[in-house]
């Protein structure tokens, strides 16, 4: 198939057009969010559905999220909403928040996944809630990665794991937030993060009081993670991450580097600014230390974090060290992430003995 560029620079309104008329037809295209990419088909046609999962090589056991642009937009497609869902879609919509609640029978099975709940979330993304608006239909979207590789956040991430296997892609620059939007279980009886993101468990907190987690999260392989998804290996670059959490996950990271620099090795470090110049300072020249950095704090990680998993596997380091961070705010989403890249092999930095947490 050949996959069409669609640059907004040059005309916007004729490139969401086009793009519009592509998913109305049955076609897949993928888009921007204020999260990362989507992938995107009319979420009421069963048949352009299955060309996402095709595309993507998705596992027909994990459900999609449905984008629309109005909140109104939600009522036909679920039976009823509570009073969390509607403060949450109050609070939260437009953003990165998708809320899970029961499905109506205009929802196709293929979407769901057979589940008798539906995700929905409506973007603040100017360019995805045009495209939704134009398109005329909610439109069925996960990230527009091969499954099993990390979120693309721009363009030419897409191009890379999508050409000739979409009808086309938007360019729309990169997305600002990073990582996925938060999904939260309206349907519990205490509203429950599926999937931590964009929007964080305090915010959640502070507008509906209790809030809890699911456990399955920290990995522990014993319990099933209630968004199907989140029981894949997501994210891996191609070489082994090791992760280094704690007070200090710095320090041990740089005695690390400066080890395997003394044994000749070729290492990846993911890791902020900061601890990047002292340790250009540190190595002697010559290094063979691939360094890159997400910039300083916990927004810039989130929004680097998916590039940087990439541009690993495009220098191909014999193994990767990387830092983690607190999980207040959006440090609960990225550690997620990270941890699962990590295949949860966490070095715990106090006593620098390596920790297996789990899975
Ligand atoms: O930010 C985002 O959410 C991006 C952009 C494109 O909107 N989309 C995204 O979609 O991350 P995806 O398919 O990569 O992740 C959706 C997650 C999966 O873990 C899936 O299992 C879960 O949501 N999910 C979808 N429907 C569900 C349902 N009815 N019940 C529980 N989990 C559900
Ligand atoms: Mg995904």
């Amino acid at each position: 198939m050949e996959t069409k560029f669609l640059e907004l620079k040059k005309d916007p309104e004729g490139a969401i057009a086009e793009a519009a008329g592509l998913i109305a037809a049955g076609e897949v295209v993928a888009f921007p969010t204020e999260t990362v990419y989507g992938l995107g088909a009319d979420g009421l046609q069963a048949e352009a559905v299955a060309k996402i999962f095709a595309a993507k090589g998705r596992p027909a056991d994990n459900p999609l999220i449905l984008h629309i642009a109005d909140p109104e937009q939600i009522h036909v497609l679920t039976t009823g909403l509570n009073a969390n869902a509607r403060a949450l879609m109050e609070t939260f919509w437009p953003g990165p928040l998708t809320i899970v609640v029961p499905r109506s029978s205009v929802v196709p099975d293929i979407v769901t996944a057979g589940l008798d709940t539906v995700a929905v979330r409506m973007p603040s993304h100017p360019v995805a809630a045009a495209l939704i608006r134009a398109a005329g239909c909610p439109i069925a979207a996960p990230s527009a990665n091969v499954s099993g590789k990390p979120s693309p956040t721009n363009a030419k991430d897409v191009a890379e794991d999508m050409t000739g296997k979409v009808a086309a892609i938007l360019d729309g620059g990169s997305c600002g937030i990073g990582v996925e939007s938060t999904v939260v279980d309206t349907t519990s009886p205490v509203p429950t993060i599926l999937r931590p993101g964009g929007i964080t468990r305090e915010m959640l907190e502070d507008r509906l009081g209790a809030v809890e987690i699911d456990p399955a999260l920290n990995g522990d392989p014993a319990l099933r993670p209630r968004a199907p998804g989140m029981k894949y290996r997501h994210y891996a670059p191609k070489a082994p991450l090791y992760l280094y959490e704690g007070e200090q996950a710095a320090l041990r990271l740089t005695e690390a580097v400066q080890r395997s620099q003394k044994l000749g090795l070729h290492v990846g470090v993911l890791c902020d600014d900061a601890v990047k110049t002292r340790l250009e300072e540190s190595l002697r020249r010559g290094h063979r230390a691939e360094i890159f950095s997400w910039g300083q704090g916990k927004p810039d990680l989130a929004e680097h974090l998916y590039e940087l998993l990439r541009d690993f596997d495009r220098v191909s380091p014999d193994f990767i060290i990387g830092m983690g961070v607190d999980e207040k705010g959006l440090g609960l989403a990225v550690m997620n992430r990270l941890r699962k890249a990590a295949g949860y092999q966490i070095l715990q930095a106090e006593d620098n003995t390596i920790v297996i947490k789990s899975g």
